[in-house]
């Protein structure tokens, strides 16, 4: 339990209140996601008929645990809603910084399919800058990782390698994945294209233009911000 849970807590209960009876759901990955799947679990525990389409396996097995049926797009072509957690929520814009917890190409997946995508945070994860506070992860092929290490470093960024257990970290997709940092990040939609036209690279963290809504979890209560303004 970290200090912060309680928040995470309170932003997963109040973006479960979205959330409709035959809806399919895009469910997310990382201890705030994982709030949203616990408090799924206890309403499904009460009848209510959703099913989920997983973002990591880990997600998949809280799920099932949890008695919430899953589903695939082999089923389902589109998701009526996707809730997930970020690491760096961009105030105005509400662009993201996703993926420390390595689930990042099966969330944007995830995330392009649904109708709505709404975030959940704490309040520390607002910034005035993307790469603020953490590196945007970039997964990659294993193929080659050290060649797309010098591209992205042409593109500007200081890749390391994220080591798990003292070797290369892999990914639900069997890739890797670079922490990248970036002297400054002023345009975060450039640089997702340029991220995802660098060959070996399979995608970024960087998600841009895609949040519907962002519910923040504060000491003074849960807001929701919209793109472009901040509503309650
Ligand atoms: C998982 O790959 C990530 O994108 C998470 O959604 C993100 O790291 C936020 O995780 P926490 O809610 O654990 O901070």
């Amino acid at each position: 339990m970290s200090d912060r849970d309680h928040l995470k807590r309170a932003a997963a209960a109040r973006a479960v209140e979205f959330v409709e009876p035959g809806m399919v759901l895009g469910l997310g990955t990382g201890s705030t996601a994982a709030f949203v799947i616990e408090r799924l679990g206890q309403l499904v525990a009460q009848g209510l008929d959703v099913v989920g389409i997983p973002s990591s396996e880990r997600t998949a097995e809280m799920a099932r645990h949890l008695g919430i049926r899953l589903t695939t797009f082999a089923e389902h072509g589109r998701i009526d809603l996707t809730i997930d957690g970020a690491d760096e929520v961009l105030r105005g814009s509400l662009d993201l910084v996703k993926g420390g917890g390595g689930a990042l190409l099966r969330e944007k997946i995830v995330a392009a399919a649904s109708d709505r995508f709404i975030v959940v945070v704490d309040d520390e994860k607002l910034v005035d800058r993307l790469g603020q506070h953490v590196p945007v992860p970039v997964e990659v092929t294993q193929f080659g990782w050290q060649a797309t290490a010098a591209a992205l470093e042409r593109l500007g960024g200081r890749p390391e390698l994220r080591q798990a257990a003292g070797r290369p970290f892999a990914t639900d997709g069997g890739n890797f994945i670079f922490d990248c940092r970036f002297a400054s990040i002023d345009d975060p939609g450039r640089l997702e294209c340029r991220l995802n036209m660098t060959v070996g690279v399979v995608d970024s963290g960087l998600f841009v233009g895609r949040s519907s809504a962002v519910v923040v979890a504060s000491e003074r209560g849960v807001d929701i911000l919209k793109p472009g303004q901040g509503v309650r």
